[in-house]
């Protein structure tokens, strides 16, 4: 099949941390999901308002210096009050270290420094049929960019008017059954939620890529493909989805000290028009990158 035009270039993305700004917020909820999954909510009407799917806040814990550095989270989705504004935000973390530890031990009440909208996030692109590939607690990002795709919401400020999709199927693996976190948020958007799971426990007993080979070689064709899990899944759905020349998109998830474009520690490399490859930062210039852009 003949190559699509590939996605835009990171390089000439315009999304920087110019229009972030940095707020003390207070928990209002934060709720089991999964195991070692929790959502978290806050109010932060200023983020709220601006932030577009695949964006992510940096966070850390008020008045506490270990750990010093913000962790990079993606919008989970934005919470709207009576009058349908958005108020405040949902993120979904995986307890692994430091600060998602803490997190878990966080009651309502407890003050977190945040800032953000960061990132470039998923640009709106017309899709017949949108296909999210999620690895371990890549499926984050997806809940707003299935709600903004399904015409259920707008994101940012102005409001950008996404075209609308026909169909969106969301591959989500984990380990096991007692991971899977989020699908019933996905399934009542409409979403079709295929799963696997590394022991068998729930959905097909395999990789997410298998999943993915049935969608792809299934009925309606994949008009867009995007993906956010660990590195090797990325490369490997990468691999599958731009070899059929299909537009496909990565979130990566590179550790990050500032979030904001001063540090050069998230650096990822990816491909310029000519082939050459140079470091760009995931915080700035991503973390959505053109799958076929980068240097895996
Ligand atoms: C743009 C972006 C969006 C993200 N969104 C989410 C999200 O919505 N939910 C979520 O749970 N996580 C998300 N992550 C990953 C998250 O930032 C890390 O899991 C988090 O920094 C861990 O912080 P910690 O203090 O708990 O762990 P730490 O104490 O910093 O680290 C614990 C261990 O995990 C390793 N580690 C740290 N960061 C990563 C990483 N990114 N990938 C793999 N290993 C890592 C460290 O090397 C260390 O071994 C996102 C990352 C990026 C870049
Ligand atoms: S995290 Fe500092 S430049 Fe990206």
């Amino acid at each position: 099949m003949e190559r699509q035009a590939p996605l835009m270039a990171a390089e000439q993305a315009v999304w920087f941390a110019d229009r972030a700004v940095h707020r003390t917020v207070e928990i209002r909820e934060n709720v089991r999901l999964a195991r070692d999954t929790y959502r978290v909510r806050f109010d932060c009407p200023d983020i709220a308002r601006r932030i577009v799917p695949g964006q992510f806040v940096m966070t850390r814990a008020s008045g506490c210096n270990d750990p010093l550095l913000g962790r990079p989270l993606a919008l989970y989705d934005t919470v709207l009050d009576a009058a349908g504004n958005p108020v405040g935000l949902d993120v979904v973390y995986l307890v692994i270290g430091k600060l998602t530890s803490r997190l878990a031990q966080s009651p309502p009440g407890t003050r977190l420094d945040v800032w953000g909208p960061l990132g470039n996030g998923f640009a709106p692109r017309p899709a017949q049929h949108l296909v999210m590939v999620a690895g371990g607690i890549g499926q984050t990002p997806f809940v707003a960019l299935a709600r903004e795709a399904l015409g259920l919401r707008n994101y940012g400020d102005p409001a950008r008017n996404a075209p609308a999709v026909d169909q969106v199927t969301l591959c989500y693996g984990t380990r096991s059954r007692e991971y899977l976190a989020g699908v019933a948020d996905f399934e009542s958007l409409g979403v079709r939620v295929l799963t696997s799971t590394d022991d068998g426990t729930a959905g097909r007993h395999g990789l997410v890529t298998e999943l993915l080979a049935d969608v792809l070689s299934g009925s309606p064709p994949a008009s867009r493909v995007v993906c956010c899990g660990p590195e090797p899944m990325m490369h490997a759905v990468a691999e599958m989805v731009c070899a059929r020349g299909i537009p496909c998109e990565v979130s990566l998830e590179s550790p990050m000290a500032c979030g904001i474009g001063i540090c050069f520690s998230c650096v990822a490399r990816v491909r310029d028009d000519a082939g050459r490859w140079d470091y760009r930062r995931t915080c700035v210039e991503g973390p959505v990158f053109d799958a076929a852009r980068i240097e895996f």
